[in-house]
């Protein structure tokens, strides 16, 4: 229900207007004075406020002024009689909606009360709209935004799994992926990529020997020396890895990488030769992860060679095998921040 207040001294024109108002469905408060009138607006939610001018201590003018510093959407209209037309234009001026001549003609009052709400209702339809159009957008967003989280799990959880098929396949290198994937990833954060590349680079390292699947598992498991034959099949997993992942719908760079890992900066590498930038930051990340990560493990054949020994090799061979300021950043991770390997699964990032 629209809601108008009255604000005049003259009790017979309150009262009528009033009147007028009531059987025309308003709901209506009326006020002796502009002091009274500033009591009621300031406590109630008027839509309309029909108020005279010149009233006693305080005017209708500034009334007005005081129900313009907080509320610039009621509709005020001020009452005048001929000697007030300029002040009641001056008013208009000032922010009131319109202005009512005395003596008022109920015709006249009404039909002017009826444009006014017209404009309320106008307004407060608009008002709910937008309302409904913010509720829609916020539920829209929710809903997007859990999707994607539910469909970042779920590729999450498929990398973990594909993590641990290669490892059950290869006993003998348990936890390698986990440990290069989250190095990988500490790798990247100190050469201050930002957080979702440092993830993406965490999920490639979990799954980077996905070709070891091709590979049969006595060659893999073998104890002692391997020949050369079984040394060439071993090498085609990086191969075999960019072949299985680009296959399916991941972001290209995942295959890259992992068909990558075992390339050089000076094309020393395999499968395909890839020398400096032919080589993807990504993969140069993953590179000396790996070494320094299989280096510091124990290997069937092998005891592990230890920390000292991993950080020898790439720092002999930076810039001629591996990328200088990821060698620099490894190197950094260990000495001054401690770094120890770790086999937890960590947050990963698939771009989708
Ligand atoms: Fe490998």
């Amino acid at each position: 229900m629209i809601k108008v207040l009255i604000v005049d001294d003259e009790m017979s024109i309150r009262e009528t207007l009033c009147t007028f108002l009531q059987h025309a469905g308003y709901h209506v408060d009326t006020a002796e004075n502009a002091i009274k009138g500033r009591e009621l607006f300031d406590t109630s939610d008027f839509d309309i406020v029909v108020t005279d001018i010149i009233m006693p201590r305080m005017t209708g003018i500034e009334l007005m002024e005081h129900m313009r510093k907080t509320n610039s959407v009621c509709r005020i209209l001020v009452m005048t009689g001929e000697a007030t037309v300029e002040t009641a234009a001056q008013a208009v001026k000032m922010g009131a909606n319109g202005y009512l001549n005395k003596p008022i003609l109920k015709a006249d009052f009404l039909a002017e009360i009826a444009d006014n709400t017209e404009v309320i209702l106008a307004q407060k339809l608009k008002r709910l709209e937008e309302m409904e159009k913010d509720l829609y957008r916020d539920q829209l967003e929710d809903m997007v935004l859990s999707r994607t989280e539910s469909l970042n799990k779920s590729m999450a959880s498929i990398i973990y799994l594909l993590a641990n098929v290669v490892e059950h396949r290869d006993p003998y290198t348990s936890g390698h992926q986990r440990r290069v994937g989250n190095l990988a990833a500490a790798i990247a954060q100190k050469l201050k990529h930002p957080k979702d590349f440092c993830n993406m680079v965490r999920a490639i390292g979990y799954i980077h020997d996905i070709g070891k699947i091709v590979v049969p598992t006595e060659i893999l498991s073998k104890p002692g020396k391997i020949s050369d034959i079984e040394y060439k099949l071993i090498q085609q997993h990086s191969q075999s890895g960019y072949d299985m992942l680009s296959k399916v719908v991941l972001p290209e760079n995942f295959a890259i990488a992992v068909g990558q890992h075992h390339e050089r900066m000076d094309g020393s590498g395999y499968p395909n030769n890839r020398k400096g930038e032919e080589i993807l930051m990504e993969s140069h990340i993953l590179i000396v992860a790996d070494v320094v990560e299989a280096m510091m493990s124990h290997r069937p054949y092998r005891p592990a060679l230890g920390i000292d020994r991993a950080l020898e090799e790439i720092t002999i061979n930076r810039t001629t095998k591996y990328h200088p300021q990821v060698v620099d950043a490894c190197i950094n991770l260990f000495k001054d921040n401690h770094y120890t390997l770790d086999d937890s699964f960590g947050e990963v990032h698939i771009p989708l």
